[in-house]
C-alpha cells in the first residue's frame, strides 16, 4: 500500500451533491465523509444552490469537480474560468481540483461532452503544458480523470493507460481513477481492464469515482443511472489492493433516488477496501467474502440513520 505522493487525505466515501438532496442534507445532515460538487455549478456564487453549498462546507469537506478544463484542446485556456475555478476552490478550500482527460469543444464552443483524446506524443506534450500552467494558476494539485469513450482515433500511437501514465509523470500531476470507466471503455474497445490499472502510477491517484452504467449489449454506455455492478466493484477492490486509502466518490446522476440509497451504495465502498486490506489482488475467494462483510456493512449503515 502506497501513500499518495502529496499525502492528500484520504476523505473517505463521499457521494456527488445533486440539487435534489439538498433539502434533505440541510434538514439531517447525514453521517457522510465528504461531498464532491460539480464545479460549474457554483461558479456564479450565488442562488439557493450556493447557499446550500455553503452551509455544506460548514460540516463537510468539499472537492471541486470539473467537466470544462477541456484540457485536450487546441483552444487557448481560459483563464476567465480558471480565475472563477480558483476563487470557488479557495473559498471551499478544496484539497486537489478535479476535472477530465478530454476536450469538450474548439473554436470557442462547447460540446458539453467529454471527447476522446488523440494518444500521440504531440498531444502528450501539448496537454503536459496545459497541465502544469494550470497547477500553477491555482495553486493546487490538479488532479484528472480517465473517462469514458465510444469510439477512439485510428491514429493514437499508444494505448490510453500509458498516455496516462506518462501525462501525469511529466505534468506532476495526480489522477482520479474511475473505475466504472476503466470497466466501460475496456468493454467498448475490448482491452483488459486490469491491464489498465496495472499501467496507472499506484502514488500517483488521489481519488476514485466509482458508478453505474447501462449495458446496451454490443457497449456499454457511462449513464451513472443505476448501482455500481459486481464487476466494477471488483476492480475498484484489485485497484485499491495496489493504492491503498483513497478517497472514494460515487457518482449518481440519472434517475436518482433517495440520498440514503446513494450514501448506502457508497458505503459498500467499504467492504472491498477492507477486503483489498485483508486478502491482497487477485484473490479467488476475495468476492464472497466481500459480500458477506458488505451485509454487515450495510446493516451498520441502517442503524447510523436511525
Ligand atoms: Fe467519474
Amino acid at each position: 500500500m502506497l501513500p499518495n505522493r502529496w499525502n492528500l487525505p484520504d476523505l473517505g466515501f463521499g457521494v456527488g451533491l445533486r440539487s435534489v438532496h439538498y433539502d434533505y442534507i440541510l434538514e439531517n445532515f447525514p453521517p457522510v465523509d465528504w461531498f464532491e460538487v460539480i464545479s460549474e455549478n457554483y461558479l456564479s456564487q450565488g442562488g439557493y444552490s450556493f447557499y446550500a453549498l455553503e452551509k455544506i462546507r460548514e460540516r463537510y469537506p468539499i472537492v471541486t469537480h470539473g467537466v470544462s478544463l477541456s484540457i485536450g484542446s487546441t483552444d487557448p485556456l481560459n483563464f476567465t474560468y480558471l480565475e472563477r475555478l480558483k476563487r470557488l476552490a479557495d473559498l471551499m478550500d478544496t484539497p486537489w481540483v478535479s476535472d477530465h482527460i478530454c476536450w469538450t469543444g474548439v473554436n470557442g464552443r462547447n460540446t458539453h461532452d467529454l471527447l476522446p483524446i488523440l494518444y500521440t506524443e504531440e498531444t502528450l506534450g501539448h496537454i503536459v503544458k496545459r497541465i502544469r500552467t494550470i497547477q500553477d494558476f491555482l495553486g493546487r494539485r490538479v488532479v484528472l480523470e480517465n473517462v469514458s469513450t465510444y469510439v477512439e482515433f485510428a491514429a493514437s500511437t499508444m494505448p490510453e493507460w500509458e498516455f496516462i501514465a506518462r501525462m501525469a509523470e511529466d505534468a506532476d500531476c495526480g489522477l482520479l481513477l474511475d473505475v466504472n470507466n476503466v470497466f466501460v471503455s475496456a468493454f467498448n474497445h475490448n482491452f483488459d481492464a486490469k491491464e489498465f490499472i496495472d499501467a496507472i502510477p499506484a502514488d500517483r491517484i488521489c481519488q476514485y469515482h466509482l458508478a453505474g452504467h447501462t449495458h446496451k449489449g454490443t457497449h456499454i454506455i457511462d449513464t451513472h443511472s443505476d448501482h455500481v455492478v459486481e464487476g466494477v466493484w471488483e476492480l475498484y477492490r484489485y485497484a485499491y489492493s495496489r493504492s491503498g486509502g483513497r478517497a472514494t466518490l460515487l457518482e449518481w446522476d440519472e434517475d436518482i433516488p433517495s440520498f440514503e440509497v446513494v450514501h448506502a451504495e457508497a458505503l459498500k465502498a467499504r467492504a472491498y477496501r477492507d477486503n483489498a486490506h485483508a486478502e491482497g489482488a487477485g484473490s479467488g475467494s476475495a468476492i464472497v467474502s466481500t459480500q458477506k462483510s458488505e451485509q454487515q456493512l450495510l446493516h451498520a449503515f441502517a442503524n447510523e440513520y436511525d
